[in-house]
């Protein structure tokens, strides 16, 4: 139990809370991503809500089916998405949504490759539109202003975490809890 622990500071810009707006919750009953709840005061999906709405007001993060389809970055403006930030809060959505077992869930991970396929529109390389190489553990200073601006709390471990492949694993939640 000891990896649900967290202890993780946030960027002190970005106390301020705003009100959640509709954004999926967990799977029913699910508590894996509880920590994450109680460090930022609401869910991954609702932070990827309100990350990707800074960039398209109409952003709503869907009700994935458990092993359907997810999203890619895919807004007219794709700052918000095309970053390894966004990427890795999708992420912990998708396991926060697909959470059926609960904590002995192994988790859902991405293979190598998928943060790329994630910046293509489609979903697809060389298909679409192509959000760029993006930034990874960082965001432009605008985009970090505004996340600060309307009070979005982005965990300091979120601009640690990331793999050079474009992989992303569940299973290094560990990881998270002692960055
Ligand atoms: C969630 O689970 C509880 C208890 O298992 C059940 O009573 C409730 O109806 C469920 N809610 C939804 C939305 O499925
Ligand atoms: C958001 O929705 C409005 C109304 O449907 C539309 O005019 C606008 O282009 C949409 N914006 C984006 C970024 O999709
Ligand atoms: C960020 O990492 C991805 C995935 O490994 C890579 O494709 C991309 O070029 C990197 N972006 C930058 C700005 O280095």
């Amino acid at each position: 139990m000891a990896r649900w622990i967290l202890s993780l500071s946030v960027l002190s810009c970005c106390w301020m809370m705003v009100s959640a707006s509709s954004a999926p919750t967990c799977y029913n009953g699910s508590d894996t991503l509880q920590w994450y709840m109680d460090a930022i005061g609401e869910t991954p999906c609702a932070t990827y809500q309100r990350l990707r709405q800074i960039c398209n007001d109409n952003y709503t993060t869907p009700t994935w089916a458990i092993d359907t389809p997810t999203d890619q970055c895919d807004d007219p403006l794709s700052t918000c998405c095309c970053n390894s930030i966004a990427w890795s809060i999708r992420m912990l959505c998708i396991n926060c949504e697909w959470d059926e077992f609960g904590v002995g869930d192994p988790g859902h991970s991405a293979g190598a490759g998928a943060y790329y396929n994630y910046r293509w529109s489609t979903g697809v390389p060389n298909n679409g539109i192509y959000c760029g190489d993006g930034h990874n553990q960082t965001l432009p200073e605008t985009l970090q202003q505004a996340v600060c601006d309307r009070g979005i709390r982005l965990g300091d471990f979120l601009y640690n975490i990331f793999w050079p492949d474009g992989s992303w694993y569940a299973h290094s939640r560990a990881s998270f809890v002692s960055s």
